[in-house]
């Protein structure tokens, strides 16, 4: 694929080595996860090596991106600005790329959540935090791999969880997409328990 040899290429002038490799490894994983989910490979792809395409932006430069391009955002996103590499990173990956609107939405989720988040969005999300070279302190990543490939949403709310764990003991703004989010899945969980 073309497209994909392009972003490789600009990726690795815009990026760290290790955000590059990173962004090779969630490419990866939302391969493999796609394919346990019927979800379009290459789409997953494309979707994985571009997520953080904005990540490296300072501050500034994300606020100002997001004022001269109109972009919507909330007050927590305003103090949050971290998370505006998500909308940021879609917004670019739509105009540079002309990535389809599924995709856009998939790199604008991965950092806030959303409870309309699609499976493509989900792979995206999970797959950010358990892609090979990833590490992590607040849960065990080789149980999360298994599970994001079992239950996808578990794994979704597994993530969520730690992440308001950890903001919380950092004094820091939670995103309300993503307690939404966990609610609307753990409500699904609920209900088809009880079927
Ligand atoms: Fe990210
Ligand atoms: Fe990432």
């Amino acid at each position: 694929m073309e497209l994909i040899e392009q972003i490789k290429n600009d990726l690795k002038q815009n990026l760290s080595e290790r955000r590059y490799e990173h962004s090779i490894g969630v490419m990866e994983m939302c391969g493999e996860l796609a394919k346990i989910y019927n979800v379009d490979v290459d789409t997953a792809m494309l979707a994985g090596i571009l997520h953080d395409n904005a990540k490296e932006m300072s501050p500034e430069e994300l606020i100002k991106y997001v004022d001269d391009n109109n972009i919507n955002i909330t007050e927590v996103e305003r103090i949050n600005t971290k998370v505006l590499h998500g909308k940021v990173g879609a917004d670019i990956a739509k105009k540079k790329y002309g990535v389809s609107k599924q995709v856009q939405q998939a790199i604008e989720y991965h950092t806030t959540t959303n409870p309309n988040m699609t499976t493509l969005d989900k792979i995206v999300y999970v797959s950010d935090k358990i892609e090979l070279t990833r590490k992590s302190d607040t849960y065990d990543i080789e149980e999360e791999r298994k599970l994001a490939k079992t239950d996808l949403d578990s794994a979704v709310i597994l993530i969520i969880n730690s992440n308001i764990k950890s903001l919380i003991e950092k004094d820091k703004l939670i995103s309300p997409e993503s307690i939404e989010t966990r609610n609307k899945l753990m409500i699904e969980k609920i209900k088809s328990n009880n079927n």
